[in-house]
C-alpha cells in the first residue's frame, strides 16, 4: 500500500520500508539528496536527526562559507555529482553548451504512488498497484533548466529496492551526458567484502570474493555486451556472513550492454557502491524536449545471509520482472541436437534423434545452428535465413509439422544480430555490419555484428524471423549470439553522437524482442551467448531461460550452476546432459551425475540418443520420469545451496513452498584417502515435520536435517586384503572420482 513510502515534511526525508526493509534519505541543507540508511527494517517514527550528523574537518570544500559540517566530501549523498566538493566519483556527468561540467540538482517536488511506470524501451520489474509503491523525486537544475527524476519502488514482499534516473533537458541548449549511472549509495563503513561473478567463455560466473580496500574496486564490460568476464552484479558482505546468517546487499543492473559495477572507499571509509551504463565509450546528447532514461538497477538486503540475497532475487525475477507466460510454469525437457550432429544433418537424421527422444519421455526437439543458407560451418549464412532444402527438403514447417506428429513441440536456433561476410545480406548490405570505414574490421568466429542501432537492420530481421514462426508450429526458439563488438560506429549515427552506440545497440536487441515476443507471445525463448555470455536481468525479462554454459562437463557445471544461482533462479539455468568424453574438457563422469547436476535447471539432453547402449537408454528413461516427478520442487520452489565446492563438495536443495517435498543434491569431485564423515545440514524444512527419504528408506524430523544434518558421504575407505577377507570393500558405496547422491524427502 501506499504507506511504504512516507515523507516527513517537518525533517525532510523520505522513508521506504516494508516488513523487511527500510531505506531512508534527506534533503540535505543545498537542496541535493542525501543518503541515511538502508537495512534491516527500522521503527517508523524514529527521529532521523543523528542520521545527518556530519564531522566537519578544517580542509574540506565548503559549500557555505563559515560553515565547516556541509562539505560534499563528507556527505553520504543519493546521487552525487562531481565538481562541486565531492572527488569521488560521481553517479553523473553532464556536459553544457560552455563545455562546463558543474551541475546543480536540488529537490523540486515529488510524487508517491502506488504500482510502478513502464521505462520506454527498456526491460525492468513490474508490479501492479497492491505489489508496489514508487516515489518519483523530482529535481532540478534552474540554470540550465534541466530535471533529473529519481525514481525508486519498494515492493511489498520482498526486501528489495528498485531505482532508475530519468534526465530532461527543457532548456534551449543542447546537453550530453557523459555519465548516467542507475543507482549511488554511500553507506556508512567499508566492513564489507565484495562478491563477483567473473569467468570467460565455458567457465562462465565463478564466485570469487574479495575484501574492500580504500580506493576503487570495480568490474565492468566493454564488450557491448555484458559478458561472460563479468556477470552485471555484486554483493557487499559483512565479514562473518555466511549462505544463511548475517548481512549481505546485493547489486544488479537490467541491463545486457556496457556496464560498471563499483565500491569506492573514500578517506573517511565510506564505501559508495555503483551500477549502471559504463561510462567508457559512452556519451548521450540530449536536445530540447528530450530525455534519458537509464536502466534499472535493483537493489536486495538480506540479513539471512547470501541465501535469503539469492531468494529474494530468484522471486523478484519469477514474479516480477520474467514477462514471459513461462515465468512460473515447469519447463519442457528438451533435447537440442548440436552436440549430436553440429552442423552435418538431414530431415532424416534429425527426425531418427527426435523419435527416440521421444520414447525416452522428452518433449521438446530443439534444432540448432546450421538449418538455413549455405552454413554447413561457422564460416557462411548468418543473416540468410531461409531454410536449406538440401538438408531439409521439407522446409521448416515440414519438419516441425513431422516433430509436432511425434507429440513434441519443435525449437529452432538463431543468431538475429550476426551477418557472415559470405552471406547474401552482406552482399547486399555491406553498410549494415558495423565498422568503421577504411579501417579492418575484426573478425569473431568469422562473423560480423549487424547494426541494431539502425532501426531498418531491425525491422528486416523481425520479418525474416517473423516469416518462419507464422508457420505456427514453433514452440521454442535459442537466440544466440557469438561474438562481441569491435569497430563499434554507426553509419547512421552523426560524427558528434558516435558514443551512443553501444547503448543504442542494445535498444536495439530489445526492441527485436518486444516485437518478436509481443506477435509471438506463447514461444518460450531461450538467451545464449556462446552458452552464458550474456546472462542478465535485462535478458530475463524477455527470455525466462538462458544457456547458462557451453561446458556441459558435469564438475565444470557444478561452478557455473552454484555462481549462477548467486541471484537467477533455477528456472532459468539451461542445463544438458552431454556426451562424454565431454567436448570441452574431455573429461568423463558418470551418467548419473551428469543427470544430477543437470536437474538442478531446465534439464534436457544435447547428445546422440541413438547411440546410446540399452543401458543408458534405461538410465535415461529414469532419470526423465524422475525429473517430471519432481521438477516443479526445483524450479518453481524455493533454493538454497547448502555446500561452495570446499575440498571439491558441492550441495545445494530445492524445496517445495509448501514445504511438502524436498531435492536434496551432494556432489563430490575428487574421492579422498582415508576420508573423514561428511555431512550436510538441510535448509527450509518444517523443524517438527517428519520426512521419508526415498532414497535412505528412513524418516527424520525436519529439525534433525536441518541441525544435525544428514550423513551423505558413505565414502570408499579402502579395498581388504584378498586373503582375508576375499576382495570385499572396506565401507562405503561411493567410489572413485566424480560423484553424486540426489535425496528425495517426503513429508509424511
Ligand atoms: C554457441 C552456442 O552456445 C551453442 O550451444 C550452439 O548453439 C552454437 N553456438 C551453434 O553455433
Amino acid at each position: 500500500g501506499k504507506n511504504m513510502i512516507v515523507y516527513n515534511e517537518k525533517q525532510k526525508y523520505f522513508n521506504l520500508s516494508n516488513k523487511y526493509i527500510s531505506y531512508i534519505m534527506n534533503i540535505m541543507d543545498n537542496g541535493q539528496i542525501g543518503h541515511l540508511y538502508y537495512g534491516n527494517k527500522i521503527s517508523e517514527n524514529i527521529s532521523v536527526s543523528h542520521m545527518f550528523r556530519q564531522r566537519g574537518c578544517i580542509l574540506a570544500p565548503c559549500t557555505y562559507r563559515n560553515n565547516l559540517d556541509f562539505s560534499l566530501e563528507l556527505m553520504r549523498q543519493e546521487y552525487p555529482a562531481y565538481g562541486t566538493g565531492d572527488y569521488r566519483e560521481p553517479a553523473y556527468q553532464l556536459r553544457m553548451k560552455d563545455g562546463s561540467r558543474i551541475t546543480n540538482f536540488i529537490y523540486k517536488t515529488h510524487k508517491i504512488y502506488s504500482g510502478k511506470k513502464k521505462l520506454e524501451g527498456l526491460p525492468a520489474t513490474f508490479g501492479d498497484e497492491k505489489d508496489v509503491t514508487t516515489l518519483d523525486i523530482i529535481l532540478e537544475d534552474s540554470l540550465i533548466n534541466c530535471q533529473v527524476i529519481l525514481s525508486y519502488s519498494i515492493f511489498e514482499d520482498l526486501p528489495v529496492i528498485v531505482r532508475s534516473a530519468n534526465f530532461i533537458n527543457m532548456g534551449d541548449n543542447d546537453l550530453y551526458l557523459e555519465r548516467a549511472l542507475s543507482m549511488s549509495i554511500d553507506f556508512f563503513d567499508s566492513e564489507y567484502d565484495m562478491v563477483q561473478l567473473d569467468g570467460a567463455w565455458s567457465r562462465e560466473r565463478h564466485v570469487h570474493i574479495r575484501k574492500l580496500e580504500k580506493g576503487k574496486q570495480s568490474i565492468s564490460s566493454s564488450r557491448g555486451a555484458s559478458s561472460a568476464s563479468h556477470n552485471p552484479f555484486f554483493a557487499l558482505k559483512r565479514k562473518n556472513t555466511t549462505e544463511t546468517t548475517g548481512e549481505i546487499y546485493g547489486f544488479t543492473l537490467i541491463y545486457s550492454g556496457n556496464f560498471i559495477a563499483q565500491s569506492e572507499v573514500d578517506d573517511y571509509d565510506v564505501t559508495r557502491a555503483m551500477i549502471g551504463i559504463n561510462p567508457f565509450e559512452f556519451e548521450w546528447k540530449l536536445k530540447k524536449n528530450e530525455s534519458f532514461q537509464t536502466p534499472e538497477a535493483v537493489i536486495v538486503y538480506s540479513n539471512s545471509g547470501m541465501n535469503g540475497m539469492s531468494q529474494t532475487f530468484h522471486s523478484l525475477f519469477k514474479n516480477h520482472l520474467i514477462r514471459s507466460k513461462w515465468a512460473n510454469k515447469v519447463r519442457p525437457i528438451l533435447i537440442n541436437n548440436w552436440e549430436a550432429t553440429y552442423f552435418d544433418f538431414t530431415e532424416e537424421s534429425i527426425l531418427k534423434i527426435a523419435e527416440k527422444a521421444k520414447s525416452l519421455g522428452i518433449e521438446l526437439f530443439v534444432l540448432d545452428d546450421g538449418w538455413f543458407g549455405e552454413r554447413n560451418n561457422d564460416s557462411t549464412s548468418l543473416g540468410d535465413w531461409d531454410v536449406n532444402y538440401k538438408k531439409l527438403p521439407n522446409g521448416i514447417d515440414g519438419l516441425a509439422t513431422k516433430i509436432n506428429d511425434l507429440d513434441m513441440m519443435f525449437g529452432l536456433w538463431f543468431e538475429p544480430e550476426m551477418v557472415n561476410e559470405i552471406s547474401s545480406l552482406y552482399e547486399k548490405h555491406p553498410e549494415w555490419a558495423v565498422s568503421v570505414p577504411n579501417r579492418n574490421m575484426t573478425y569473431g568466429r568469422n562473423q560480423f555484428v549487424l547494426d541494431f542501432s539502425n532501426d531498418e537492420v531491425v525491422e528486416y530481421i523481425y520479418n525474416k524471423m517473423a516469416d518462419i514462426l507464422n508457420c505456427g508450429k514453433i514452440s521454442y526458439i535459442k537466440w544466440d549470439m557469438n561474438r562481441n563488438i569491435t569497430e563499434a560506429y554507426s553509419k547512421i549515427l552523426p560524427n558528434n553522437r558516435q558514443k551512443e552506440f553501444f547503448h543504442r545497440y542494445i535498444l536495439g536487441v530489445y526492441k527485436l524482442y518486444e516485437k518478436l515476443t509481443t506477435a509471438f507471445p506463447d514461444i518460450l525463448f531461450e538467451s545464449c551467448a556462446s552458452g552464458g555470455g550474456r546472462f542478465d536481468a535485462g535478458m530475463l525479462y524477455y527470455a525466462p531461460q538462458a544457456w547458462t554454459s557451453d561446458d556441459t562437463d558435469a564438475v565444470e557445471r557444478l561452478k557455473i550452476q552454484y555462481g549462477t544461482s548467486m541471484l537467477y533462479p533455477i528456472s532459468s539455468m539451461g542445463s544438458h546432459v552431454s556426451a562424454v568424453p565431454n567436448h570441452q574438457v574431455s573429461r568423463e563422469t558418470s551418467l548419473k551425475m551428469r543427470g544430477d547436476v543437470a536437474y538442478f535447471g531446465t534439464f534436457g539432453y544435447e547428445l546422440d540418443v541413438t547411440k546410446m547402449s540399452d543401458e543408458e537408454i534405461s538410465e535415461v528413461k529414469k532419470q526423465i520420469e524422475y525429473f517430471k516427478n519432481y521438477r516443479e520442487v526445483i524450479q518453481l520452489g524455493d533454493f538454497y545451496r547448502l555446500q561452495n565446492g570446499e575440498n571439491g563438495r558441492f550441495a545445494w536443495m530445492c524445496i517445495s513452498k509448501d514445504k511438502s517435498t524436498a531435492v536434496v543434491a551432494f556432489y563430490k569431485v575428487l574421492a579422498q584417502p582415508n576420508p573423514s564423515l561428511k555431512k550436510i545440514c538441510l535448509e527450509g524444512l518444517i523443524p517438527y515435520g517428519e520426512y521419508y527419504c526415498e532414497e535412505t528408506k528412513e524418516t527424520y524430523f525436519g529439525d534433525e536435517l536441518m541441525n544435525f544434518g544428514l550423513i551423505c558421504e558413505t565414502e570408499f575407505t579402502g579395498l581388504i586384503q584378498e586373503d582375508s577377507y576375499k576382495g570385499v570393500y572396506h565401507s562405503g558405496t561411493d567410489k572413485g572420482d566424480f560423484t553424486s547422491f540426489v535425496y528425495t524427502f517426503k513429508l509424511k
